[in-house]
């Protein structure tokens, strides 16, 4: 059996030592606020799961808008050697659109889900438990005449009625679910409770024995790691994550977390085998959030910068003496040694191209030939580029790819005891426009100057200025947040002066409020769609 093969085969092995890891980062993950990101950056980050290891990557919710299916179809014609799900609510529109959008892949699947809990019955579906019953039998039948990969999630798993549960999860295995989900969607759950269901689901599931049962935990109680730990203690085999726990409010369960914890504890959890390259742990950690501009709080485990650092004198002393006394992990064995990786203005093409693809990222020919154009510009006025030096460009060129609003030409002047005045000359769709604006402080001036040019309503929400790397000659990275009455949308910016970095990052995000407007890419009516396996 070859490597694919072998991956193609795995998920159907539901008593062995193996635990799935099921990536949600591009689906769950991306509904963080504020986190939304460009086609081009989620292809960059699925290579990058792809490189990680995880065995199930779900690209996204084809039903969701133009974008995401569009999203879901390019990652599934791109994406070698896992399976790749798409999202879809166990309604027959959503799920042929998740069915159209994973046929490319190697190994499609379509995961379907319905709320299960009395309280989003009564309150949201306004459905009878026997209603749900007939739509979980039907849909999963239709999704598995598209597709012999079915999971079947019951939303609000963990507030549903226990009995009921095995009603609904024996209608779904009856109707060809291969994998059975059982997410704690509101963080209320705990380990002993969560592996008691477990129990009680392989009890009581009529051929639960034939499906893999899968767990997928939110963080509302900070406990959804200890959850997920527990159930595969209980008998889980599919773990539902996301790179640095991003993901709906608190976030989902943390990829990196529980690896290392099976990893460093099969003790306690069994063998707990996964396919992770556990040394791409950081360096996928740093991507997500430099694309996503969700920033890893630096006691974060495993990946946080703190996570190896020892400041106490008695830590210190032991750790001079052997390492092990205050480590429980070696720092290099999840990916800390790569992020060391330095560049200067002697560095070739070839060093560059390498040192990107020990950082997980993957760029066509014409986009690496640009990143080298703009890494030897940034060489020549910094005397080290370093890996969050990379990916912070990379992740600016991603972004300004096509963007319908770019900056021209900015000046402001600022003294003190006055106001400060700015001008800006912006490009919109191929026209110069030119405004001036007053504000407190420089960047208030030009991002006051921006909104007297391009006219788009928006409160800005949220604003951060950090410096990539130490020294002097350091470039500023901005991310903010606006809202608009279509949403939320972010835009981060990068410069070597940061007023100039707030300028981009601010037109970074009015662009993808241009951009909001959908795209008809869909081509045929829906139901012109044909079975494929
Ligand atoms: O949290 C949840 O219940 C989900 C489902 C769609 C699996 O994300
Ligand atoms: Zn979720």
């Amino acid at each position: 059996m070859n490597e694919i093969d072998v991956r193609r085969a795995a998920p159907q092995d539901v008593t062995g030592p193996r635990v799935y890891i099921f990536d949600t980062t591009l689906r769950d993950g991306e509904q963080s606020p504020g986190a939304t990101l460009t086609a081009e950056e989620k292809l960059v980050v699925a290579d990058a799961l792809v490189d990680l290891g995880v065995d199930i990557m779900e690209a996204g919710f084809p039903a969701a808008s133009p974008g995401d299916f569009e999203a879901v179809r390019a990652i599934a014609g791109r994406a070698k050697g896992i399976v790749v799900a798409g999202l879809a609510r166990c309604n027959q529109s959503d799920i042929e659109r998740a069915a159209q959008a994973v046929r490319g892949a190697e190994s499609p699947r379509i995961h379907t889900f319905i709320a299960t809990s009395d309280i989003h019955l009564r309150h949201k579906l306004r459905m009878t438990r026997s209603e749900v019953l007939e739509r979980v039998e039907a849909m999963v039948r239709l999704a598995k005449s598209f597709t012999s990969d079915v999971e079947f999630s019951a939303e609000d798993a963990t507030r549903t009625d226990w009995d009921f549960l095995v009603e609904v999860f024996g209608r779904a295995i009856a109707a060809g679910a291969t994998t059975l989900n059982v997410p704690d969607t509101v963080g209320y759950t705990t380990p002993v409770e969560y592996a008691a269901l477990m129990e009680h689901l392989r009890a009581n599931v009529p051929g639960i024995d034939q499906a893999v049962i899968s767990v997928h935990c939110h963080d509302d109680l900070g406990m959804s790691t200890a959850n997920t730990l527990a159930a595969v203690k209980a008998g889980a085999r599919q773990v539902e994550v996301t790179v640095n726990g991003i993901g709906e409010r608190a976030g989902n369960t943390s990829l990196e977390e529980v690896v290392m914890a099976l990893a460093t504890r099969g003790d306690q959890f069994g063998p707990g085998e996964t396919r992770i390259r556990k040394e791409r742990l950081v360096p996928t950690s740093r991507l997500v959030s430099m694309l996503t501009g969700l920033v890893v709080q630096p006691n974060k485990a495993i990946v946080g910068d703190n996570a190896f650092a020892h400041e106490a004198g008695i830590h210190q002393d032991g750790m001079l003496k052997e390492r092990t006394t205050y480590e429980i992990m070696n720092p290099t064995d999840v990916g800390w040694e790569g992020t060391r990786l330095v560049l200067g203005k002697h560095s070739g093409r070839a060093g560059f191209r390498n040192a990107l693809d020990e950082m997980g990222i993957r760029l066509a020919d014409d986009q690496l030939h640009e990143a080298y154009e703009r890494f030897t510009a940034l060489a020549d006025r910094k005397k080290t580029v370093t890996g969050a030096d990379l990916a912070a460009l990379v992740s600016d060129q991603l972004q300004s790819g096509g963007e319908p609003l770019q900056l021209v030409r900015w000046s402001a002047s600022i003294g003190s005891g006055g106001a400060a005045t700015a001008s800006v000359i912006v490009n919109r769709d191929g026209g110069e426009v030119a405004a001036d604006g007053q504000g407190n402080g420089a960047v208030n001036a030009l991002l006051q100057a921006i909104d007297n040019a391009v006219g788009i309503p928006c409160d800005l929400e949220e604003y951060t200025v950090e410096a990539v790397t130490p020294g002097e000659d350091a470039q500023g990275q901005v991310r903010l947040r606006v809202r608009t009455p279509d949403g939320v949308f972010t835009g981060h910016g990068l410069a070597t002066d940061v007023v100039e970095a707030s300028a981009r990052a601010y037109l970074a995000a009015l662009s993808r409020v241009v951009q909001k407007q959908p795209t008809p890419v869909i081509a045929g009516p829906v139901s012109a769609v044909s079975r494929w396996t």
